[in-house]
């Protein structure tokens, strides 16, 4: 059908032409011929040096991949903390016997540190906004544009809490689990520290026993989440019971918590905005 249309146009074509005609029109051709020759020789020219230019560029861009930061952001929920994931090795020391300002019994120092592991103690976090929850846990909040939400698979007609720009508030969780560790390792130790002042020791047995449930149901889902498949061996060595001994302290690859506590404490909104 296509070849037929242009047998039909090649045949319109007039070939009775004049002399003086055939002259004018094969110096055009000529003229037009040297043009189309020195802009396909330019043309030739500048895609040599295109592909010279951006071949390499191209090459180096796909051998890279997607830096850390579009890693952990496509393979995380929307988050408003997104700028401040920052990938980083890290080796952990967790030997049986390994001191930690979080580990062991309670002091007023051991609590402290572990407070502010979600609090901070940075000045301007105290005239921030609090949300009292139903425990210990003092929060910052954080302001959202609603548009977010179903990034969150959470509609916008429900009633959420929200700042007075109509922003919504909301914490982190990393926050909580941290809280929920804390609060657990509390129960832990509830017969030797007086913990009678700290909220979530204040709703009676059932409550607290709820509240533990609650939070070590909250880490299971949040460690099977991660899924952390990060190898750790057994040394073995006569001197151990059994013969052998685990090795806890691993190379992991992490988020900077630090920059994420940092981000958190400039962010969360005060008692004007909310
Ligand atoms: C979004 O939430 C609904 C209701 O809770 C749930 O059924 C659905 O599986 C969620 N979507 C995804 C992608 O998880």
């Amino acid at each position: 059908m296509f070849q037929a249309t242009m047998q039909k146009s090649y045949h319109k074509v007039p070939d009775s032409d004049s002399e003086t005609d055939s002259t004018y029109v094969r110096n055009l051709d000529w003229n037009w011929h040297s043009i189309w020759q020195k802009i396909s020789l330019l043309a030739w020219i500048l895609s040599i040096c295109l592909w010279a230019t951006f071949l390499p560029l191209g090459l180096h861009i796909l051998r890279r991949g997607p830096d850390d930061k579009a890693c952990s952001q496509q393979l995380s929920v929307w988050s408003p903390a997104f700028p401040a994931i920052e990938i980083v090795d890290r080796k952990f020391e967790n030997s049986f016997f390994h001191a930690s300002p979080y580990r062991g019994k309670p002091t007023a120092n051991l609590e402290k540190a572990w407070d502010d592991l979600w609090n901070g103690n940075a000045p301007q976090f105290e005239h921030q906004y609090y949300s009292l929850t139903s425990s210990s846990l003092i929060v910052g909040l954080v302001a959202f544009d609603e548009d977010k939400l179903p990034l969150l698979n959470k509609s916008k007609t429900q009633n959420w809490r929200r700042a007075k720009d109509g922003r919504v508030l909301a914490s982190l969780e990393v926050f909580h689990d941290l809280h929920c560790l804390s609060f657990i390792r509390q129960y832990t130790y509830r017969n030797e520290y007086d913990y009678s002042d700290n909220i979530a020791f204040g709703g009676g047995d059932e409550m607290i026993r709820e509240h533990v449930d609650h939070c070590i149901e909250s880490l299971r889902l949040k460690i099977e989440c991660t899924s952390d498949v990060t190898p750790y061996m057994e040394v073995l060595s006569a001197q151990s019971p059994g013969g052998r001994q685990l090795d806890f302290d691993t190379q992991h690859r992490c988020r900077n918590f630090d920059n994420i506590r940092e981000w958190y404490k400039r962010n969360t909104v005060s008692w004007a905005e909310a």
